[in-house]
């Protein structure tokens, strides 16, 4: 048994309550991996968080397990039998809310019985069961718009509940919420879970919050993307460890960052050396990172814009050129996921480079953080066609054309030699917020047409 066994979850032998086994899923004609091998156990008494990258697969696992979706191979067991069609045993809670703003509270609750063959008393007096139990005890009358967007997801939390249902998914249940009424909620379900007053034998929520998973998961699946895939399964704190002060807590919450910011790095190595107690310098990272770009023709350009990027260049600049990922998701108060992305563009662009958990602007970087409009867009602009391969081919090609111009649709077929057809089109527009920005080129959206720079044109001739 190797050290990092202490913390990579392994299953337990039962027969588990829900089942993936080596689940496969592609969409389109083209028919791209959307998730690789997916294989994973939820047993009894468990809450399980998915973290994981935007498209890693995550909600599409949910929906697959729920039976609304079928994988494209593998299989999905229910207490060891193969599922077909709907999954009875599970009740979701998504982001958006999904209420219908002309019923009231209580027949927005009623409405997840609806399937069921209960008669109107027992809908009823099940309903208000779990209006109480989720607080919106004296809201059954109230119309969705009347409602604060906490007690929007309590009718959400209710609707899924009242069914009693044998395993609960959450997909980002409580993103759409201000953080103190997402706090709040957390909290309740966390209780209402540990004392064990719902029905619910298992959990499984998707969250892009890293504090959140920690605080609430036995066991934590990190998905990495293109194709998505499971990259590790850790195990969960356990809950007297969950407090916001205790060191075990803080030491799962850096591994999981780190595992999070090394995205083509293996997951379990990182366990290993955390476990260890090496550190790594982030020069490691490098042959990984180049190895997995040269296997496509293009680099994956971060969707990120201009605003952000500058924004969080300028904002690391003015604290002293360095910030942890940690500090800087809570003092701008934003999602792990969002963040990264930006930091991965900052990377990219050689602004600055992730050591650690440091974000540490290079002088470039710094010199861009501290720059005057033109001189911002001029170092932009060169370290753009320097390092961005799509810019540079587009102004090369720009270039050599006689007419200076090129047209969209053909840029975009040659991504997607590389990328599907809908993420061909983001790195596109990325590409053409960044060019339009650095002044390389123009766009016209109606006639689908860049044009070089004559500014450009001129700094070249
Ligand atoms: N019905 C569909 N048809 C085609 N592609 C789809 C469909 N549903 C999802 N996808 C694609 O599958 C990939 C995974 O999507 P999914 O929504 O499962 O990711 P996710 O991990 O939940 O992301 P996020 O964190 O942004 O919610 C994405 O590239 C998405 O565009
Ligand atoms: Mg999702």
């Amino acid at each position: 048994m190797s050290e990092a066994d202490t913390i990579v979850a392994t299953w337990s032998t039962s027969t588990a309550l829900l089942a993936a086994r080596d689940v496969m899923k592609y969409f389109g004609d083209d028919r791209r991996p959307v998730l690789e091998h997916v294989s994973v156990e939820l047993h009894e008494g468990e809450f399980v968080a998915l973290l994981g990258p935007s498209g890693s697969g995550k909600s599409t696992l949910l929906r697959i397990l729920a039976g609304l979706m079928e994988p494209s191979g593998g299989e999905v067991l229910v207490h060891g039998a193969p599922l077909e069609g709907t999954n009875p045993n599970v009740a979701l809670v998504f982001q958006s809310f999904a209420l219908f703003p002309w019923l009231d509270v209580l027949q927005n609750v009623e409405l997840g019985l609806l399937s069921m063959e209960v008669s109107d008393d027992e809908r009823r007096r099940r309903a208000l069961k779990a209006i109480d139990l989720i607080g919106l005890d004296g809201y059954e009358e109230a119309f969705p718009k009347e409602l604060s967007g906490g007690m929007k997801q309590r009718v959400g939390f209710a609707r899924a509940l009242v069914v009693q249902p044998e395993v609960l998914f959450m997909d980002e249940p409580f993103s759409a919420l201000d953080v103190l009424t997402a706090e709040n909620l957390r909290t309740e379900l966390q209780d209402l879970w540990l004392a064990k007053t719902m029905p619910t034998k298992a959990v499984v929520m998707v969250t892009h919050n890293i504090d959140e998973a920690v605080s609430l998961a036995d066991r934590i699946l990190v998905f990495g993307a293109n194709p998505g895939h499971i990259r590790v399964e850790l195990k969960g704190l356990p809950p007297s460890d969950r407090s916001e002060k205790s060191a075990t807590r803080a030491r799962l919450v850096d591994l999981i960052y780190r595992i999070m910011t090394n995205p083509e790095d293996d997951a379990v190595a990182i366990v290993e050396q955390s476990l260890q107690g090496r550190t790594r310098p982030i020069a490691a990272r490098g042959p990984g990172r180049a190895a997995a770009t040269r296997a496509r023709r293009y680099q994956v350009l971060p969707d990120v814009s201009i605003d952000d990027l500058t924004g969080l260049v300028q904002y690391i600049g003015g604290i002293g050129g360095h910030a942890a990922v940690q500090d800087l998701a809570r003092d701008l108060q934003m999602r792990a996921e969002d963040l990264l992305a930006i930091v991965e563009a900052i990377d990219l662009l050689g602004f600055g480079a992730l050591q650690e958990r440091q974000v540490v602007l290079t002088p470039i970087g710094t010199r861009f953080a501290d720059a005057e409009l033109d001189e911002e867009k001029a170092i932009f602009r060169a370290q753009a066609l320097d390092h961005i391969a799509l810019l540079h081919h587009i102004v090369r090609d720009l270039e050599t054309t006689p007419t200076h111009t090129l047209d969209a649709e053909r840029i975009i077929d040659e991504l997607e030699h590389s990328f599907s057809s809908e993420e061909a089109r983001r790195q596109f527009e990325t590409a053409v917020d960044w060019g339009r920005y650095a002044e390389l080129f123009t766009y016209d959206d109606s006639s689908g047409e860049l044009t070089l720079d004559e500014e450009h044109r001129l700094r070249r001739s």
